[in-house]
This record gives structure tokens, sequence and C-alpha cells, in this order.
């Protein structure tokens, strides 16, 4: 009897691997461990009953094509899933999986706050003088940061992460205003939030937090007509996916003083990071290791393989994209 086949396009924990060999299912990993190209996937991909990929493969309409009739399930690992033909894949009968993991949501508030602090303290700029041995003794107004308390913190997207961020942006003394498509009264009252128009939201926050998916609205839903909105003293956060900025204009608004500064976790061409704002001292730049923790990782690989293992039973994957 042939096993159906689940093809995992990198190496995830192992415990998830497990859970697809313990419900008897084959499992074909990339021997190589890279990124495969468009013409490897799609030879890769061939009689799969199930792809578990990553946010970095590009499932588009010819890889789906190639992996033929059998295909049932494409089990990303990851929360956001813009890497897949998600409309496709539907017309096809085929179901799309992700991994909104609450661990992963609270590794990334976390990291946001990281940022933050990394951002308005300037400890990336301290830790590169200090380890140039330039220190020269303490002085009262070197590498002057800002206090957090009071300040105003704008969350454009209050899903599970943003809420997150608001409910310990409080903690943090901050006053939190956020946007979102439908207004979400109970965290209102509970995390005491302000919804304010989106327009609105860039002119009064001194801190912006993105935390929405990149869709074809929110691609480049910052560029230079809304960075134009913002305070000149206003820093910009991004953990969400690089594609809701305009890299381009936030290069150009952060060289002409009309930003304080940006922190950003992923980019536009990921990986690719746009060289200018590597050669800026205002910003803190890290390699979408938002949510890099390892029970995160190892829960994002457990939920991935369940979702399979759900499909392929005939069942609809607990984590279906809708
Ligand atoms: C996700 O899950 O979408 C993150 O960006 C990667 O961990």
């Amino acid at each position: 009897m042939n096993l159906m086949k689940v093809v995992v396009t990198r190496k995830i924990p192992r415990v998830g691997i497990d859970v697809l060999e313990d419900a008897g299912l084959e499992v074909v990993g990339n021997p190589s461990d890279r990124l495969l190209t468009e013409a490897e996937m799609k030879d890769f991909v061939k009689g799969a009953d199930a792809i578990l990929c990553l946010i970095v493969d590009r499932i588009d309409k010819e890889v789906i094509n190639a992996a033929g009739s059998n295909l049932k399930i494409i089990a990303n690992y990851g929360v956001g899933f813009d890497n897949i033909d998600v409309e496709y894949s539907k017309s096809k009968g085929i179901m799309v999986a992700n991994t909104p993991s609450e661990l992963s949501s609270r590794a990334v508030a976390e990291f946001t706050f990281g940022l933050i602090f990394a951002l308005l303290k300037r400890i990336v700029e301290g830790d590169e003088f200090a380890r140039r041995g330039d220190m020269g003794g303490w002085k009262p107004e070197i590498f002057l940061g800002e206090n957090l308390e009071g300040k105003t913190l704008g969350i454009i997207g209050l899903g599970r992460i943003g809420s997150l961020v608001a409910q310990i942006a409080r903690a943090f003394g901050l006053r939190v205003v956020y946007n979102k498509r439908n207004r979400d009264l109970e965290a209102e009252k509970r995390y005491k939030l302000e919804y304010m128009s989106f327009e609105n939201l860039l002119r009064e926050s001194d801190i912006v937090s993105l935390h929405i998916p990149l869709t074809p609205e929110t691609k480049h839903l910052i560029n230079s007509r809304t960075l134009e909105l913002m305070k000149d003293d206003a820093y910009l956060i991004n953990t969400s996916r690089g594609g809701v900025v305009d890299e381009v204009a936030l290069v150009e608004y952060l060289k002409k003083g009309k930003l304080a500064g940006a922190a950003l976790d992923v980019y536009e061409y990921e990986p690719e990071i746009n060289p200018e704002l590597c050669g800026l001292p205002n910003v803190v730049l890290t390699p979408h290791i938002a949510s890099s923790v390892q029970a995160v990782r190892d829960d994002m690989a457990i939920m991935a393989a369940k979702n399979i293992v759900e499909a392929l039973n005939g069942k609809v994957p607990t984590n279906l994209v809708k």
C-alpha cells in the first residue's frame, strides 16, 4: 500500500516530523536545506498529498499545478501566508493552513518592544561605540535617548500580536491608540485604548508599530504620502511584512529627518536589505527573527504537521486559512 506523501521544503524541528510519521505518512525532506529554485520546487512537490512549506517558499500556480492531482493541503510553517496563491489553491479544492501559534504572537510582541527599546534608547549604536573602545569616560550627553512613558504608541492592526503589544505597552505608561478594520470595543475597555482613523493615528503617534498581514490592500501602506503625515520625531517599527512599507520612501524620509528612526525585522525584498538602510545610524535592523524562539519553532512545527494530518484524514484542519 502506498503511503500518503508529505514534502517538507526545509528543515523544521523534529517534533513536527514525528507527528507526520506517527500518523503513518511518508515524509520527504529537501536534502539540500536551502531555498529551492522554482524549477527544483516544481520537481520536489510532484505527486505530493501535502506540502509543508516555509514563508520564504513561493507556492504559486505553477508549483501547485506541478504537484498534481493528489495535493490536498499546503501547510505553511508561519502565520503569514502571502507566499501562497490562496485563491488559486481554493479554486482547485486545495486547503491552505497556517500556524497562528500563541507563543509566536507573544514572541513577536516582546520582540517589538526589544526593537522599540533598541531604537529609543540607542542600544545598538551604544554597543558598537563601546566595542570600538571609544568610550573615553562617562559624559552627561552622549547617546541621548528617550523615555517611553507618556508617549503615544500607534498600533496598526489589533489582531493577536497587536493586542499583546497594546497590553505590554500600557505597563510602560504609553498612551495606546490603534487602527483596525473593525473597532474592538472590548479591547479598548480592557487595555484602555483609543481607536483612531489610520491618518489620525499617523499624525498623533510618537511610535507607529505595524501588525498587519501583507495583502494587495496593505502593500505600501506606509509610503511617501502616509510618511508625510507622521511627526518628524516619530519612530516606525515593522515586525509584520516588509512589503507593507515602501522602503525607498522610508529611506528618503529618514534621510531628510522627517522621521526620527525606524526598526525593521522584515524587508520589502527579503532576503535583500536596501543598502541605504544599512548606512543609516537611526535605524535598527534584525534578520526576521521576531518569533525566533525554540519553543515557538517547535509549536509551529507541531501545528503545521497536525494541520496536514487532519486534512489527510478528511477533516478540516484546525488552522485553515479562510
Ligand atoms: C510568521 O510566522 O509569519 C513569521 O513571520 C515567521 O516566523
